[in-house]
């Protein structure tokens, strides 16, 4: 039966306000809307630095100097190339199950091909986060091309990371401008303190589970629409208003039937997300001379912005979050929405081995608890006796 919960006890739901560790990596400051990796403000990085330098930033704790990022790039370029055992997994997958179901199941396959796979080191995780980092983005590309008809293409030494990406998705001399809009959005995604996904990779690895199995469960985590999947819903929700004159009709009906609007609100920030203020920009500096398409889901997105705001963001701290404007930014790159969360993981790889190297060194088995509200001694009725 239902009891009072012990004294100096309380139910946090959702774990809403409960810190469980301190952390060097990551400050979300939700109340004035600022983000900051490792005491560098995302401004900062996402106009001065690239993903390659934001991850050597993220995993070690400091920039990197000339030598140590040529040498952490080189090791990214080297770990590229994915087993064809994988490339055959992925390829059997592509078009029977969700993209973010195949990225999970090569990512869970990759041990098999890792002679350092249950090396619980400091240095060989350190090397399996560099090569998650890698392939990770390799998966998604070959994703990518065997759901659109194509065939894998292989990694390209030559070019950065960004760049690499679009090569393998069959993208051929890529706009310098999308490669560095898709590596600034690579930029912003790489980490985000304790979010779900994160601490999924956590409680996996706080069990000493190696680090294929944590960023796998984070990746099962960051599926939902609540999380990463987020982007995906709102760009679906901005094809279904369809022409700009439809959003406030469309958002009216949404709010009114109690739906939520995706890319909006968020448990930490109760401002506007600061990485939803760069997208924006960046989303109205380009799509000026872009395709139609982008022209009028821009449109839409500043209408559906402009009335949320009114109706939610001053009373209830409802605000566009990084989620509501990849869409429009992913559709000018030229991503097909399928790989939107994908790409999400593609980007918090760093965030995530981050976190779970700094927690092994202290680790503590995260294991909270819930309060039985039910029956107990319950009599045992025999199957033939039951009604
Ligand atoms: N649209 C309409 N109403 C909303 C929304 C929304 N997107 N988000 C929250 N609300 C309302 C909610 O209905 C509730 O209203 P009431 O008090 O009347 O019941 C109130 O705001 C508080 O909501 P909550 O669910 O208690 O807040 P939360 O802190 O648990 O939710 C959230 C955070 C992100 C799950 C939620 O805002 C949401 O569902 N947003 C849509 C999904 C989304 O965009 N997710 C991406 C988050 S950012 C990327 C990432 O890190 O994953």
């Amino acid at each position: 039966m239902e009891g009072e919960m012990p004294v100096g006890q309380a139910i946090a739901p959702g774990l809403e306000g409960v810190y469980f560790t301190k952390s060097h990596i990551c400050k979300v400051d939700g109340v004035n809307g600022r983000l900051y990796y490792r005491g560098y403000s995302i401004e900062t990085l996402a106009h001065n630095s690239t993903f390659e330098e934001v991850c050597y930033l993220i995993l070690n704790g400091q920039l990197p100097n000339s030598e140590q990022l040529s040498r952490f790039d080189l090791e990214l370029r080297e770990e590229r190339e994915l087993p064809v055992q994988i490339v055959g997994m992925i390829k059997e997958m592509a078009n029977k199950a969700d993209a973010m179901d195949v990225l999970r199941s090569a990512v869970s396959s990759l041990p098999a091909y890792d002679n350092e796979a249950y090396d619980s080191s400091e240095g060989a995780n350190m090397r399996k986060s560099a090569r998650l980092i890698a392939k990770i983005a390799s998966i998604v590309a070959a994703i990518g091309r065997f759901r659109s008809g194509g065939d894998y293409i292989r990694p390209d030494p030559e070019v950065g990371h960004a760049e690499n990406l679009l090569h393998m998705l069959g993208v051929r001399d890529p706009d310098p401008r999308k490669v560095k809009l898709l590596d600034t959005m690579l930029i912003l995604h790489a980490e985000h303190s304790s979010n779900a996904s994160t601490f999924s990779t956590l409680v996996t690895g706080s069990t000493l589970a190696d680090l294929y199995a944590a960023i796998t469960s984070g990746i099962g985590t960051l599926k939902g629409p609540l999380h990463g999947g987020a982007d995906e819903a709102a760009l679906a929700m901005m094809r279904e208003i369809g022409s700009p004159e439809n959003t406030e009709r469309y958002i009216e009906e949404a709010l009114s039937g109690k739906r939520r609007i995706m890319g909006f609100g968020h448990r930490v920030y109760k401002t506007y997300d600061p990485r939803a203020r760069i997208i924006r920009a960046d989303l109205l500096a380009m799509q000026k001379d872009e395709a139609e398409e982008v022209r009028k889901l821009t449109a839409i997105a500043l209408r559906a912005e402009k009335m949320m705001i009114e109706r939610l963001g001053k009373t209830k701290g409802i605000w566009p979050n990084i989620d509501f404007f990849s869409g429009p930014v992913y559709t000018y790159i030229g991503i097909p929405i399928a790989l939107f969360t994908p790409l999400f993981a593609v980007s918090r790889v760093p965030g995530w081995c981050a976190h779970m190297l700094e927690y092994w060194q202290s680790n503590r088995l995260l294991r909270p608890l819930e309060y039985y509200i039910g029956p107990l001694n319950l009599e045992y009725t025999r199957i033939g006796n039951r009604k």
